[in-house]
């Protein structure tokens, strides 16, 4: 059997799923492209129906991104099938993939639908899908807490309607890497034609199993794994991209199997996606948490220094973590700046780089040297300003408790200034904002840490507001942690008051979030 197993990332559509994970166009594009880098070999760009917006975002990802195939979410209905197709037809090698569940407990509470009306809407779904676009997966819904016979009969009617991917998803996490395989080798032993069509895992993580079902799911014949970066989805998140990958290579004693995945860009994709959400990534995550490759115990660090591989696995530098992270300093030249950006995965247009070389030397005033992490802050605020509604002056604060705060605000070319006492500087600062903007959020979460190592490190604030109790991320960056927390705050109002746009209230939830 072929060992080539193909990457489909889906952090655009499930992943952004994720509670304060949204990202707007331009945000959407800069993953994908950095994905197109990571040698994936589909995104899943969105759920067009779900909204206008999501349609415009999968369309322009399709538009741009040649190198992967673009996929596109339909449930296995008419309009969101022809809204699908719409989106991508732009794209180099399309995939339109539509789903329908397939468990009893989804079909008569959720469908309200017999098993014989699904597979006839399954079946009628591809068709229609397949007249239209040259690939299509179908998806059966929930597929480890259901039939197995059914799912045969299902996926039979999928294959003789054309479908050329399916896939068996762990929709609510619920399966053990035992059923996992055998639920694949069941299917694919069951149906005819099998060897024509690729069968594919999709993964959640509640239970902390979707890496380890993923891998069963290969075993059991599977030759697609979907999955998202960071692990970020749905409830407890998917597949982990960078984990599976990690696994395949590191035990290919054990997983013989290939991706087209460069790895040394498994840490730049990381960063960007939580520089981009706000969704920081856990210090234990494994392969890009922060402490993945830190040895602390005095017995470890023996170990190494006299040779890695006794407490190492795999090597920091074949996912892309440099071992020198020191970058630059102020007396770094333009060219130089430029260069590093490039292999961070940043590509700048000379206009950015002379905006970024400001920035730049103003911070190595500040901190004598500069680190990857500096580097990212600053591309990302970079980035964040062009869209930004709102965007911080200054802030001023003084005394503890009870706080004053005096903010200064841009908007356009109008600057807005007011002051107000709260509890803690912090707290009046927000309050400052609210009073300027008119509209308030809950601060949900707030944490501080150094972004990068010393004594003048950039304080990295991270916030989750609630705003209309919906959560919006934030994250801001500087030398000074009172305005890093604001600029923090600013940007999870500047991204509820971008989703609002000019109604005045935010729409209902996507469409997906009912629909799945
Ligand atoms: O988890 C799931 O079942 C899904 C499908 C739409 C593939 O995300
Ligand atoms: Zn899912």
């Amino acid at each position: 059997m072929n060992n080539r197993v193909e990457i489909f990332d889906t952090t655009l559509r499930d992943g952004e799923q994720s509670p304060g994970a949204s990202m707007d166009d331009r945000q959407k594009i800069e993953i994908a492209l950095q994905l197109e880098r990571l040698g994936v070999d589909i995104i899943e760009a969105g759920f067009p129906i779900a909204s206008e917006q999501e349609f415009e975002s999968v369309r322009r990802v399709a538009k741009t991104v040649k190198g992967p195939r673009i996929a596109a979410l339909a449930r296995a209905v008419r309009p969101d099938i022809e809204r699908a197709a719409q989106a991508i037809e732009k794209a180099n090698r399309p995939v339109l993939h539509t789903f329908i569940a397939t468990s009893a407990i989804h079909m008569e509470h959720k469908l309200k639908m017999t098993p014989d009306q699904v597979v006839e809407n399954a079946a009628g779904a591809v068709t229609l899908a397949k007249g239209l676009i040259g690939r299509v997966e179908f998806s059966c819904e929930d597929s480890t807490r259901s039939d197995l016979n059914f799912l045969i009969r299902v996926s039979q009617a999928a294959i003789d309607a054309g479908a050329d991917v399916i896939n068996l998803p762990d929709t609510v996490g619920y399966t053990t890497p035992d059923e996992m395989e055998k639920m694949f080798r069941t299917v694919i032993g069951g149906v005819k034609n099998a060897a024509h069509v690729v069968f594919s895992t999709h993964n959640h993580n509640d239970l902390g199993l979707a890496v380890a079902n993923a891998l069963a799911a290969l075993r059991g014949g599977a030759r697609q794994i979907e999955c998202t970066i960071n692990g970020i989805g749905e409830r407890a998140g998917n597949t982990a991209l960078d984990e599976v990958v990690m696994a395949i290579k590191t035990r290919h004693d054990v997983h013989p199997y290939e991706t087209g995945i460069v790895s040394t860009e498994l840490m730049n994709t990381s960063k960007l996606l939580s520089n981009v959400t706000g969704l920081v990534v856990p210090h234990n995550k494994p392969i890009v948490g922060r402490n993945a490759f830190a040895h602390e115990a005095g017995i470890h660090q023996h170990g190494m220094i006299a040779n890695h591989s006794t407490y190492e696995i795999m090597t920091p530098e074949s996912i892309g973590r440099s071992k020198s992270e020191l970058v630059l300093g102020k007396h770094s030249g333009r060219a130089g700046l430029a260069k590093r950006c490039e292999e961070l995965g940043f590509k700048l247009a000379s206009d950015e780089i002379s905006q970024l070389y400001e920035k730049f030397i103003q911070l190595a005033d500040r901190k004598k040297e500069i680190f990857d992490d500096d580097l990212r802050v600053l591309l990302m605020s970079m980035h964040d300003a062009s869209f930004e509604v709102y965007q911080l002056d200054q802030v001023l604060t003084s005394g503890r408790n009870p706080s004053m705060a005096m903010v200064q605000l841009r908007k356009g070319g109008e600057t807005l200034v007011d002051t107000a006492i709260g509890d803690g500087p912090v707290d009046a600062a927000i309050k400052a904002i609210e009073r300027i903007v008119g509209c308030s959020g809950t601060l949900d979460e707030f944490s501080i840490r150094a972004a990068t190592p010393g004594r003048d490190a950039l304080g990295e604030a991270n916030v989750i507001v609630l705003f209309e109790r919906r959560p919006f991320t934030g994250t801001g960056a500087t030398t000074d942690i009172i305005e890093a927390a604001v600029l923090a705050y600013l940007n999870a109002l500047n991204k509820y008051l971008a989703l609002k746009g000019d109604k005045g209230r935010l729409a209902e939830p996507k469409e997906q979030l009912k629909g799945i």
